[in-house]
């Protein structure tokens, strides 16, 4: 169990994990060694989460715009995430952690995507902490696939929220309380653009790869003392 103690946690924590090309830069290394340490730094970050009791944590790993970088970049940053998130699911089994994949799976390489899907399922009977992991995730994608989907079943006018809920990636998962984002960056880069409606926002310079527990109490910290009104008096 972590040390740390907090007043209150987020019941959903959801991260931008951003920075991994600049910290690499800085040391003036391949921007694939960026990546590499950040999937350390998702593992350490994934268990503190779960050792605080956590309920539910989502990380953006990679986003329906960041095809557009060079394919050698695109395919190491996958090769990674998936030998990282294999080499950590002992870890994650111990832990109790389930995982679910969001986003465009379909347009991943057929091996990567059997991979990554059989630790999903490895992982499912599990009952701890729910990490999801976006990768190819877009929230207007998202979005549209809810409408198209609704659409393609028949729903009657007017859908309901509740309707386009159901069709998101994160059906069934509470909204996220906190969303944090690393290396300076200000904006949201189409995450959880539904989801992320009343959720709070941390900013820290720090780069990904550097983001280390220590890092993440910070941030949890900054939550406990905001007042969260959800549009109320
Ligand atoms: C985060 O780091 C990883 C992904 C977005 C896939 P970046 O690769 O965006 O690193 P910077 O922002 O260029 O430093
Ligand atoms: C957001 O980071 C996506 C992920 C962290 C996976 P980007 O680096 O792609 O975002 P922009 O381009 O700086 O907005
Ligand atoms: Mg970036």
């Amino acid at each position: 169990m972590a040390e740390e103690r907090f007043a209150r946690l987020p019941a959903h924590l959801a991260v931008i994990m951003d920075g991994n090309g600049r910290w690499a830069k800085k040391r003036l290394l391949p921007r694939t060694a960026g990546h590499k340490v950040g999937v350390d730094t998702f593992a350490e970050v994934v268990g503190a989460c779960s050792d605080l009791g956590i309920p539910y944590l989502t990380v953006y790993a990679f986003s329906t715009e960041n095809w557009k970088r060079d394919a050698s970049e695109v395919q190491e940053l996958l090769r990674l995430m998936g030998q990282g998130i294999k080499r950590f699911l002992p870890d994650m089994h111990r832990k109790n952690i389930r995982l679910s994949l969001l986003g465009e799976l379909e347009r991943f390489p057929e091996k990567e995507r059997a991979e990554l899907l059989a630790c999903e399922r490895e992982l499912s009977e599990n009952t701890g902490m729910l990490l999801s992991v976006c990768l190819s995730y877009g929230g207007r994608q998202e979005l549209v696939r809810a409408f198209n989907e609704l659409l393609a079943e028949g729903a009657k006018a007017p859908v309901t929220a509740e309707d386009v809920e159901k069709h998101l990636y994160t059906a069934g998962l509470p909204d996220p309380d906190l969303v944090i984002r690393t290396s300076g960056e200000y904006r949201i880069s189409n995450f959880l653009l539904w989801q992320s409606a009343y959720a709070e926002y941390y900013f820290t310079d720090v780069c990904w790869p550097d983001f280390k527990p220590k890092e993440l109490y910070k941030a949890l910290h900054a939550y406990e003392n905001r007042s969260r009104r959800f549009g109320g008096a």
